[in-house]
């Protein structure tokens, strides 16, 4: 007979060729493009991954998971699913209508019956789901910065699976992954969760997990949404392809998992909890400060190391997988091995390499011992982060106009390119408005889109490691941040605020358009009738007023260096 957890789970999905008619007859239909975040939740939800649910949370599901972790029917789920729409697009759609859901390029991949339209209060929802309404929280910062005002709620009727084409060996649907393992008769198997790459602490970890729960080894990174500023999937993914030789074939297998984290510490591993039992587990690794956020704005962890292990067992039973807990894995050098840290002797030594450590030494080029990870894995890594001076960043001017960001700007660019190696670009606000934006004015709505189209092209140049300067008024605090967002995924982001004040820009009047300003000419002019909002903590502040320009651009080169970002 087959065991409970490896029997079929039921997906959202109609026939083939119920799928087909329904793709022609939805064509008509009012149609949402889904975010990345959507849709890698559309996914899930139709494939069986969030076995029990049916589609996007209606509120009253919304009200209970965010409350006490259950939906209305009872049943344990602890984070909210939502499908959040503009307030122009929720204007259009009532409840009992159906809509269609397209991905990026426009492919209709499901059908959901709306029967709930609110507007949630994110501020409650993050302090609920996530512990603090505090947007050092990524998740919190994604509710209040990126998701849409107005949430959706309803079943969906699956058509057809988004599309990867990365990796598609390695990705497997729950009912795929159940097959597996019936096929290979895997009975227990163990699930871990990650998003990082794999080193020697984590291959200990995991075998010694399996050993304990006498299972078979499931390595299961979440590859759609992770961490901001996480090691991207791909490169992750060679990573741990390189190690798995590592692991005995007999018993172990990589599979990917298009989830979209939320970083939500003791919430998300019991969620974690829930997608391994539908994809087939028996088991799951919850190890410290699992899915943790980091930090909050005062400096103090989110959740307790330990928090997440706790609220698992408080729930494993309705989580339908047994955790296998571990305390962090250290490296005991007279050993030679690594343990758990409660379970090193007295007088023995420790060795630990964090995070922040691995990344400073990525950066910098420097060793990264045999004990630590893999030589296959380091050079994955060192191929695709090579070190900061090789690196491609962004230096965003912004400040008044007038203030002498295009003149500092033009400078720096100069002295960057004498020094060579890598290719330099001006995006200056002018030439922007000129070639970029010239349908745009003076609104907060159209001086955000001006500048998230300078941040989308600062960030291209990034990834692909050359410099942009940019050097416009950019007013907005949380738009400069979402640029910063933007371009720290590739490199750094140094931004530069030229603190001329308002008074010497209008004395100066180089332009003569503070003249057309005060006589009310020129209609929303930043400094005279339209805000701006000062960079609170720059990386660098520029007083100009009585130094020249060649120190002020000095003193970004000062910086450059001192972030490693340019040789000395
Ligand atoms: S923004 O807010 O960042 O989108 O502005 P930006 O693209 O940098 O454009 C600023 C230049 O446009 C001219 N200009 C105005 N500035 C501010 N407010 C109003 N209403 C306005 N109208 C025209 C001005 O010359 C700015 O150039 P700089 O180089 O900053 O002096």
């Amino acid at each position: 007979m087959t065991s409970a957890n490896l029997v079929p789970i039921p997906e959202l999905f109609v026939s083939a060729d119920s799928a087909a008619k329904l793709k022609l007859d939805a064509g008509d239909l009012p149609s949402w493009d889904l975010t990345q975040r959507q849709t890698c939740d559309l996914e899930l939800l139709m494939n069986g991954g969030f076995n029990p649910l049916k589609g996007f949370l209606t509120e009253a599901d919304y009200d209970g998971v965010c409350r006490e972790m259950r939906l209305s029917n009872g049943k344990f789920w602890p984070m909210p699913i939502t499908l959040d729409v503009t307030e122009d697009f929720a204007a259009q759609i009532e409840p009992g209508q159906d809509i269609a859901l397209r991905d990026m390029e426009g492919v209709i991949l499901a059908i959901m019956s709306v029967t709930d339209k609110w507007t949630p209060d994110k501020s409650k929802e993050a302090k609920l789901v996530f512990g603090a309404d505090d947007i050092a929280h990524p998740s919190v910062n994604y509710l209040h910065r990126k998701a849409n005002p107005v949430y959706l709620g309803g079943p969906i009727t699956g058509i057809q699976q988004p599309v990867h084409y990365d990796f598609r060996s390695r990705r497997n649907t729950p009912n795929e992954l159940r097959t597996y393992f019936r096929k290979l008769g895997w009975r227990r198997i163990v699930a871990f969760q990650t998003r990082n790459p794999l080193h020697r602490a984590h291959q200990e970890l995991t075998f010694r997990a399996a050993r304990e729960a006498q299972a078979n080894l499931l390595i299961h990174p979440s590859v759609g949404m992770t961490k901001p500023g996480d090691i991207d999937h791909f490169t992750r993914v060679r990573c741990y392809e390189a190690v798995l030789d590592q692991y005995p074939a007999s018993t172990t297998t990589l599979s990917l998992l298009n989830l979209a984290m939320r970083m939500g510490g003791p919430r998300e591993a019991c969620w974690h909890g829930i997608i391994r039992r539908n994809h087939g587990c028996t088991h799951m690794i919850v190890g410290r400060d699992h899915a943790g956020p980091g930090n909050d704005s005062s400096g103090k962890p989110f959740y307790g190391p330990y928090d997440a292990q706790e609220l698992f067992r408080k729930h494993q039973d309705e989580i339908g997988v047994e955790m296998v807990d571990f305390k962090q894995m250290v490296y005991v050098q007279e050993k030679a091995q690594y343990e758990p840290r409660d379970e090193v002797e007295e007088g023995q030594t420790i060795l630990d390499i964090s995070g922040t450590e691995l990344r400073r030494r990525l950066q910098e080029g420097l060793d990264i011992p045999d004990w630590f990870s893999f030589p296959a894995v380091v050079e994955e890594l060192r191929q695709s982060k090579p070190p900061r001076a090789s690196q491609g960043f962004t230096v965003f001017f912004t400040g008044l106009s007038g203030s002498g960001k295009s003149t500092v700007a033009n400078a720096l660019m100069v002295k960057l390119m004498e020094m060579g190696g890598r290719p330099v670009t001006l995006l200056d606000g002018d030439v922007v408005r000129k070639h970029l934006s010239s349908e745009l004015g003076f609104s907060k709505e159209h001086r955000d889109i001006n500048i998230r189209r300078i941040g989308y092209v600062a960030s291209e140049i990034t990834k692909n490691g050359g410099i942009a300067i940019c050097a416009p008024i950019a007013p907005y605090e949380a738009t400069r941040a979402a640029v910063r967002e933007m371009v720290e995924t590739y490199g750094a982001f140094l931004e530069v605020h030229v603190a001329t004040s308002i008074e010497e820009c209008e004395r100066r009047d180089r332009k003569g358009l503070y003249k057309l300003a005060r006589e009310g000419k020129i209609k929303e002019f930043t400094g005279i009738s339209d805000p701006y909002e000062a960079p609170k903590s720059p990386e660098v502040r520029l007083e100009t007023e009585g130094n020249e320009i060649d120190y002020s651009a000095q003193q970004v080169i000062l910086k450059l260096e001192n972030m490693g970002l340019v040789r000395a």
